[in-house]
């Protein structure tokens, strides 16, 4: 994706309320040190092992941080985290954000059957319903645009990215910004292109 279209894109504040801040510089030795609580669910280097918790390994800094603030404030619902946010302040948060971002993240794979409408839908969208590529903002290779604070989704859990389109197409998850780009994209999304989308990112990298 071309850097007009970025700008253009973070004019319309899509990137939401983490573009208003300047971003705080974060230290990942610093934020290992903090993460303790966290490797229960999301495994010490932040690659996942269960199907419903997110990879964090690999993550874009920014996105990190932005979900941390959610969560900590509750714009964003996240009940197995409530209160453990709580005793980080925003230099924390910061420091846990550059740490997951600098780990490695790892790769699933993706259900055979799935994957040809799942290719079609990220890298085509569907004219029909007006729903753009997924491509454009999470790039080609899932990897995301860091620096606009659009997530990475290679290789994340099918079953995680399965919810979260679902939570996004049902507005239980809100923390999209102003302009509700994932929400109005979700909203296009049958159960049968989110499965298939799900399984594709699941393998993608
Ligand atoms: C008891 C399990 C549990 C623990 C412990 C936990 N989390 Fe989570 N976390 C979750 C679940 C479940 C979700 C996803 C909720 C959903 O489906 O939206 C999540 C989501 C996240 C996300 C959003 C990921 C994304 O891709 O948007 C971040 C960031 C995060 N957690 C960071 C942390 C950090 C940092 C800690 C430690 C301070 C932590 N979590 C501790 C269960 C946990
Ligand atoms: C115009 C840019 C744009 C397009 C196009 C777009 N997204 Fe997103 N997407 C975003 C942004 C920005 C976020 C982060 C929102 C936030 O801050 O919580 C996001 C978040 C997500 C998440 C949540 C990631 C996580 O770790 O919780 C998923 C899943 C996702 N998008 C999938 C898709 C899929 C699938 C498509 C195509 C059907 C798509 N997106 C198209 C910008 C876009």
């Amino acid at each position: 994706m071309n850097k007009l279209f970025v700008s253009l894109l973070l004019t319309m504040g899509v990137a939401g309320a983490a573009s208003a801040a300047d971003p705080i510089k974060g230290d990942a030795a610093a934020g290992q040190a903090k993460t303790a609580v966290c490797g229960a669910c999301h495994n010490p280097d932040g690659n996942s092992l269960a199907p419903n918790f997110p990879k964090l390994a690999g993550q874009g800094e920014r996105y990190l941080e932005k979900q941390l603030h959610d969560i900590k404030t509750g714009k964003r619902v996240v009940l197995e985290m409530t209160g453990m946010l709580e005793p980080f302040n925003d230099q924390d948060l910061a420091d846990i954000a550059s740490y997951f971002a600098s780990q490695k993240g790892s790769v699933g794979a993706a259900d055979p059957k799935l994957v040809e409408r799942g290719r079609a839908l990220f890298n085509g969208g569907d004219l029909s319903k007006g729903m753009p590529a997924c491509t454009g903002c999470h790039s080609p290779d899932g990897a995301g645009i860091a620096l606009a604070g659009f997530p990475h989704l290679s290789g994340q859990h099918a079953q995680y990215i399965s919810k979260q389109l679902t939570d996004f197409r049902e507005g239980n998850r809100t923390n999209d910004g102003d302009a509700m780009t994932m929400r109005s994209i979700a909203s296009k999304l049958s159960n049968k292109d989110v499965e298939a989308l799900a399984s594709y990112i699941q393998g993608l990298h």
